[in-house]
């Protein structure tokens, strides 16, 4: 048994533990804290031995490497809580292993997935769906999960788009900053919380095509602006660790990128949590042919700065040789194995290894869980349609439900749901049945038109409910589609309900944006649900009912066509920013009709997003601006203000968003970026007005040799409802008060 040193003395600094540590340890036991190993049922007895051996230095509690696609991987305690005693009782120094895993959105209780925990423009859900998640979890023995997921997706073929925030580097940067604050709490050590790690640095959603796993070529530029910032902001915020992608970005692939993974990270950041690689992605540089070999891998991948490797074993069986023959040094080792020990005397390890079994069961499911889970999936509804007020119904209306997605389970749960049971969820058709039985006089599933729909229409129904979308399976890693269209049939539902002359009501459940051009004609109201949760269903009916107000907002441009993408509304400036017809606008629109066969502009614009209630915004000003550069870099802030006027007769809530053009710079900068956004909710008959400080950061940016900067000139400024908003005002910023303009 380890004797007492100070180390195992929770009272000492964890840079003392941390030394203290390191000192006595072979350089065996180092490398094998730079390994994590898998628990595929092949490798359990391998896993025992290494532990009692002090050989391992963590866990990926996952099945196989595409465990976002597996369920009834439930985690086995027992098995768990014997390995590490083998680590923390057997080995020689008892350093306990860290177990991770991909608690994405939610464990038990599953939260909506994070792109529709992005819409609702409410960091408070992603925080509070996090904090849910890392009391679940970390009852259930995980240390450490992997998320959130900060890629930015401008291209909803791929199938990632469905965990992450969206397209946007501001909103993705308050989305993930709120996530690790949930997880990681105050205090990672403190009951109920988990370290996060910040994924998948960095581009991984630029993949071509979004074919997962594809090369991604992203300018230094665009690197810099659009996919590093939400990285950065994490880090900013304590993220713990960050998980090295899979891709090749601009010639190298991200995991043998000494360049993104040091001289980023740690140079110019001076992050001091540590890389774990995504799975397998350290051998993998041998296929993306920057390796010879599985050793020539571990070498570059840990030179570049990947200091634990995820299950490939590269670290584990050629950290040695690479050591002795020079071409790893041990201060790396050193260095590596000093981030991975303070994570885990920051998650307190060493004095809580083992799940309480007991305590486990205890924390699955609460009613305040679920609640939490049914507000935060309502939240994340988008309205994007509602004519006439077709929403909500009232309960007099005689409903007809039906569509493909009437009874199913599992899509509500969505992607990377690892821990929820389907069979604990409600489905659509339960839930009307327990909310409002009464007002529904016929339910049909089928995917297509038949004969029981038309009977319905025929006779008893004045409003058709259709849950259509696509089934969770389309969703997440490795699953790519080339069309956004709904599937054949979901169309010709709402059809045929419209010429009966229904109220159609289009419930669209979706992981990505969606093609919904040909859709929207035969609907009264849209209502996109994304992938909700354990409480979709019940979010859903009471949204319908006017229980909850839809006020979500679109993170992701719904493009008309699938040949648009990628589509983003923070675009660059073009040259030639006229129309085809040659008219030249001032908000750079016309430089996406460019093609022959369809309107260049998306259906629904980022942001978007209907209320019941009638929320204007109106006079929006400048309330102050610094005169200068300097002042504005000195902490002198813009202050916009806009008034909030609700003039209907219900309560409602909207999203003001801030949106910054910067007129001139040194490099090109997008037509527009969102700056700040807050959701509001105003009374019926009440006026509010809200403001907004931009500071330095809303108005700088990345320009050549990716310094930080931010330069004088005209900037044009809004406060919208809506990325597709032109903008109202203009400030210019004096350089050390001498006018440019
Ligand atoms: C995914 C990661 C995930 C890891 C562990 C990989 O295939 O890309 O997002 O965290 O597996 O399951």
């Amino acid at each position: 048994m380890p004797t007492m040193t100070c180390y195992r003395d929770p009272a000492s600094p964890i840079e003392e533990r941390v030394e203290d540590l390191l000192r006595q340890m072979t350089i065996e036991e180092k490398i094998g804290q730079t390994q994590q190993l898998s628990t595929k049922e092949d490798v359990q007895a391998e896993i025992g031995a290494l532990a009692s051996e002090g050989m391992l230095g963590s866990l990926v509690l996952a099945g196989t490497a595409l465990a976002g696609n597996n369920s009834n991987n439930n985690i086995r305690h027992d098995l768990l809580n014997n390995i590490q005693r083998l680590a923390v009782e057997h080995s020689r120094l008892g350093i306990p292993l860290i177990f991770g895993r991909d608690v994405i959105h939610g464990h038990r209780t599953v939260f909506p997935i994070p792109l529709a925990q992005a819409a609702s423009f409410d960091p408070q859900v992603v925080e509070n769906a996090c904090r849910w998640a890392a009391y679940e979890a970390s009852a259930d023995g995980v240390h450490w999960t992997f998320a959130p997921m900060v890629d930015i997706s401008r291209d909803s073929r791929w199938g990632r788009t469905a965990e992450s925030y969206g397209e946007d580097p501001y909103l993705s940067g308050v989305m993930g900053v709120a996530a690790v604050g949930g997880f990681q709490g105050e205090n990672p050590a403190a009951d109920g919380c988990i370290l996060a790690c910040a994924k998948h640095f960095v581009g991984y959603g630029a993949a071509e095509g979004g074919r997962d796993y594809n090369t991604a070529e992203i300018s230094d530029n665009t690197l810099r602006n659009i996919y590093l910032p939400p990285f950065k902001d994490c880090c900013d915020a304590g993220v713990a660790t960050i998980m090295s992608g899979f891709c090749d970005i601009n010639g190298e692939a991200v995991s043998g990128s000494h360049y993104l993974l040091t001289q980023i990270l740690r140079h110019e950041w001076g992050w001091d949590g540590f890389v774990v690689s995504d799975w397998a992605s350290v051998g993998q540089l041998a296929e993306h042919g920057m390796a010879e070999d599985a050793a020539d891998a571990a070498r570059i991948g840990f030179n570049a700065g990947v200091d634990m490797d995820m299950s490939a074993d590269v670290y584990r069986k050629h950290l040695r040789k690479l050591i002795e023959s020079g071409r790893v040094s041990e201060d790396r080792l050193n260095e590596a194995v000093r981030r991975i020990l303070s994570a885990k005397f920051r998650k307190g390890l060493f004095e809580h290894p083992y799940i309480d079994i007991e305590k486990s069961h205890a924390a699955m499911r609460s009613p305040v869980a679920l609640a939490d889970a049914e507000r935060a999936a309502a939240r994340g509804f988008v309205l994007l349609k509602n004519k006439d007020n077709a929403l909500p119904l009232s309960k007099e209306s005689r409903v007809g439900i039906g569509g493909p997605m009437l009874d199913d389970r599992r899509t509500l749960l969505g992607c990377w749901t690892l821990d929820g049971d389907p069979q604990e969820t409600t489905n659509f058709r339960e839930a009307w049945d327990e909310i409002a039985p009464e007002m529904v006089v016929a339910r049909f599933n089928p995917a297509l038109v038949d004969q029981s729909l038309l009977q319905i229409c025929n006779t008893r129904a004045d409003t058709i409910v259709l849950f259509l979308g696509e089934d969770q399976a389309m969703t997440g890693e490795d699953n790519a589609v080339v069309s956004l269209d709904l599937a054949p049939g979901q169309v010709e539902l709402a059809r045929a309900a419209k010429q009966w002359g229904k109220k159609v009501v289009a419930i669209v459940q979706c992981g990505r944006a969606l093609v919904l051009t040909n859709l929207e004609p035969w609907c009264d109201a849209i209502l996109v649900c994304w992938h909700a949760g354990s409480q979709t269903a019940p979010a859903v009916v009471k949204t319908l009912l006017g229980e909850y107000r839809p006020s979500g907002r679109l993170p992701v441009t719904f493009p008309r066509h699938t040949g648009q993408l990628p589509l983003h509304y923070n675009y660059k400036p073009t040259g030639r920013h006229y129309g085809k017809g040659g008219v030249r606008d001032t908000d750079f629109r016309s430089s996406l009709e460019r093609y022959n066969d369809c309107p260049g502009q998306p259906l629904y614009p980022f942001g978007f997003g209907l209320g019941y209630g009638q929320i204007q915004m109106e006079n929006v000003r400048i309330e102050s601006s610094p005169k200068t550069v300097a002042a504005l870099e000195a902490g002198e802030p813009v202050v916009l203000a806009v008034d909030l006027i609700n003039t209907g007769d219900r309560a409602d809530e909207t999203v003001p968003q801030v949106y910054v053009r910067d007129c001139v710079s040194e490099t090109t900068r997008p037509v527009r970026e969102l700056k700040a956004f807050r959701r509001i909710a105003v009374d019926a008959g009440q006026r509010r007005t809200e403001r907004f400080e931009l500071n330095a950061r809303a108005f700088g940016y990345y320009g050549r040799n990716g310094s930080w900067r931010v330069d004088p000139g005209r900037f044009l400024l809004s406060v919208a409802a809506h990325s597709g908003t032109p903008f109202q005002l203009e400030i210019t910023l004096e350089q050390d008060g001498v006018s440019v303009s």
